[in-house]
């Protein structure tokens, strides 16, 4: 497969932002301004509250789907304030954040659990976006292939072709999200390459082939092209940028242009 025919995507994680006016009013101003084009899906990630709201208005669209940004592992039961895949999906969300570094981190998220996150996905025909990437420390330490390597054997590795043929993936370096500081173009190819060789060893080629990646970390209107254009950057994940719909917008049309020349 060359790599111009994997799916685009630009993915908005809004994280804990906005109220429903708030999300409402963002949602329509994104989806009023981009004019309809399959060749790039768009997913807006807004909190649980904001799902039916925001999967009603990019329900309209074909280019347009809404995920969550988290779910639980089983699909019921008595696990106070949390949130099953089966009530996302009875909302008409798509899409489900697994992995996210902030769930890693502040909720001490780890790959057994992970694991069964994307099955309770898969379980409800939702499609999971897995997130990998290293700290700062790890980096310096020179152990970031090893650590986005673990993080993706652990979890991926049991998946059933049908399953992979669905899955995307995140890389999303941690010193760079919400810092700021971006990963060069040719750090962020360079760790897409190697996720692209993990899967092959563990899947084979032509499943490797297949699976969007996507970059994720101060990703914004000025450096998104360039990210884009690395062979192995199917997209973004964007979280600040994601609040504005100008700048959401002006990343869309990045890479637009890049998949329409
Ligand atoms: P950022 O966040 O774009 O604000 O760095 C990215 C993310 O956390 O997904």
């Amino acid at each position: 497969m060359n790599t111009m025919s994997r799916k685009k995507i630009v993915a908005g994680n809004w994280k804990m932002n906005k109220t429903l006016p708030e999300a409402q009013q963002l949602i329509n101003e994104i989806i009023n301004s981009c004019v309809e084009d399959t060749a790039v899906q768009k997913i807006v990630f807004p909190p649980f509250l904001f799902l039916p709201a925001v999967s009603l208005a990019t329900g309209q669209r074909n280019d347009f789907f809404t995920g969550a940004q988290n779910c639980h592992t089983h699909d019921a039961g008595a696990y106070t304030g949390e949130v099953s895949a089966q009530a996302i999906a009875s909302v008409g969300a798509t899409y489900v954040l697994v992995g996210h570094s902030e769930r890693r981190q502040y909720f001490k998220e780890d790959s057994h659990q992970l694991k069964s996150k994307i099955e309770a996905v898969f379980r409800n025909k939702l499609v999971p976006l897995y997130c990998v990437g290293e700290v700062l420390n790890e980096r310096k330490e020179n152990r970031h292939f090893d650590v986005v390597g673990n993080q993706l054997s652990e979890v991926i590795k049991e998946l059933s072709a049908v399953q992979l043929q669905q899955l995307v993936i995140a890389y999303e370096p941690v010193w760079a999200i919400g810092t700021g500081e971006t990963a060069t173009p040719q750090q962020a190819e360079e760790m897409h390459a190697y996720i692209r060789k993990i899967i092959a060893q563990l899947h084979g080629e032509a499943v490797a082939e297949h699976i969007p990646l996507l970059y994720g970390g101060s990703c914004n209107p000025g450096n998104a092209a360039e990210l884009f254009s690395c062979p192995n950057v199917d997209g973004g994940l964007i979280g600040g940028a994601s609040l504005k719909a100008a700048d959401f917008l002006s990343i869309i049309a990045s890479i637009k242009l890049l998949v329409n020349n």
